[in-house]
């Protein structure tokens, strides 16, 4: 048993280590030590909704063990070499969740200029994203798609302390219809060019959820309607029958993992949704029948509000089709509208920013489209962090910051429920008890 050391002794013996003093090594993060105290002057305990004011955590090799005031924890016995960090001036929540990103793309390379992209180059365009990723304060996001599964190297790379980034849900491949969003379309026949998560019929949808399980998938990706950026396709026709989407969701249920949909279409939208899909992407053109069919069935929404603004100014020079900066001058604006009346009605909201069509690191750019589109800038953080553990089905360990949960933590100087865009510069970011980035 350590010695009891009331929290006001702990404060005097522990090692210092100030918000303003206290640096990083210029490339690395500083080792997870013992036990750690968080001194936070706002706490966002997004459980409950509410800003808590003086609040101090214990963390123990990664792991948060106990919340308090400084009177509560003053009864808890703490080593006195414990390492103290100083965020009294600071408000800290839990680390930003993303449920949609795309880490092997670069933003500025779309349409023909991604034909030159190899596996490899792109896995190491991965290795850049990750980090700007977390970063940025995301320290869990869910990677919907990459070709030739190098979102899973990518995650094992992380776990095996190889290289810096947040934790990773891949989906590896994106299954899809021969010729639809999923599949790649810019070439002519002769190329015989096919994505490699192509497959029609149940069966040979099954085969591929099994495949992608099999090379280590850990949410399966599907399309369910044309797309923007893709070639030759329509936004509102339906990719895949009720049967196969059926199929999909069963089998990917059956080996324990989530299904998210690609879908822009009211009738996709509403298809994949009776189908038992966990998440909508997109949603751009959801009808009123498909938000009270996710509200009834508790089906997220991932929708990515703010990637128009870059697609339409940006997009042209990165490559993108003009046939898509087309769709997207109608698709953008409709899908506001319809975030606007998806929050109004209560549907359940992931926070999904579709980062890789634009740069990586601003993923908390939406946040700020959010509130403008209806949620308070709580419910925003919600989404973000609770709601999309939920979704990932890892709000056990993550998704708030709570006694047995890992300590995923960061921190701005600004409270973001006064000025939400605080949450596009975070000053501190620790995952699993490490600190990455204090400045
Ligand atoms: N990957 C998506 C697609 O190609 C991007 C859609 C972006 N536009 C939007 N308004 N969310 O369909």
């Amino acid at each position: 048993m350590m010695k009891h050391i009331a929290f006001s002794t702990a404060l005097s013996t522990a090692m210092f280590f100030g918000f303003s003093t206290a640096g990083l090594a210029a490339d690395g993060p500083t080792p997870e030590a013992e036990t750690q105290i968080i001194y936070a002057g706002t706490l966002i305990d997004v459980e409950s909704g509410k800003a808590l004011k003086d609040r101090v955590i214990v963390i123990e090799g990664g792991v948060i063990t106990a919340i308090g005031s400084e009177a509560t924890i003053d009864d808890i016995d703490l080593p006195d070499d414990a390492v103290l960090i100083d965020m009294s001036e600071m408000t800290i929540l839990p680390g930003l969740s993303d449920s949609h990103v795309h880490l092997t793309s670069d933003a500025t390379v779309h349409g023909y200029k991604r034909l030159t992209v190899s596996t490899p180059r792109a896995a190491i365009t991965g290795v850049v994203n990750a980090k700007k990723t977390l970063m940025a304060g995301f320290t869990t996001v869910r990677n919907l798609g990459a070709p030739g599964f190098a979102d899973v190297d990518l995650m094992n790379a992380i776990n095996d302390g190889d290289i810096v980034g947040p934790n990773i849900i891949p989906a590896g491949r994106s299954i899809g219809i021969t010729g639809g969003h999923c599949d790649n379309n810019l070439l002519p026949y002769e190329y015989k060019v096919t994505s490699g998560g192509v497959a029609d019929g149940p069966w040979a949808v099954r085969a591929k959820v099994r495949e992608n399980n099999k090379y280590g998938a850990k949410v399966i990706k599907f399309c369910g309607t044309g797309g923007v950026l893709s070639k030759g396709t329509k936004i509102g026709a339906q990719q895949f029958s009720f049967e196969e989407m059926k199929a999909i969701v069963e089998e990917a249920h059956l080996l324990g993992l989530k299904v998210a949909v690609h879908a822009h279409g009211a009738e996709g939208i509403e298809t994949a949704i009776r189908a038992g899909v966990d998440s909508v992407e997109h949603s751009s053109l959801i009808s009123d029948e498909g938000i009270r069919l996710a509200k009834k069935n508790g089906t997220y929404l991932s929708m990515d509000i703010y990637v128009s603004d870059y697609i339409l100014s940006e997009g042209e020079a990165a490559g993108i089709l003009e046939e898509s900066l087309d769709k997207e001058r109608t698709v953008g604006k409709a899908q506001r509208e319809r975030f606007e009346a998806a929050a109004q009605a209560g549907v359940k909201i992931a926070f999904g920013s579709d980062a890789g069509v634009y740069p990586h690191g601003q993923n908390g750019r939406q946040f700020a489209y959010m509130v403008k589109w209806g949620l308070s800038p709580m419910e925003a953080i919600q989404a973000s962090t609770i709601g999309n553990a939920e979704l990932f089905g890892t709000s056990k360990t993550h998704g708030s910051i709570a006694v047995g949960k890992r300590a995923d933590i960061i921190a701005v100087d600004e409270d973001p429920l006064d000025d939400v865009q605080a949450l596009e510069d975070i000053d501190f970011v620790m995952k699993d008890g490490v600190i990455y980035k204090q400045d």
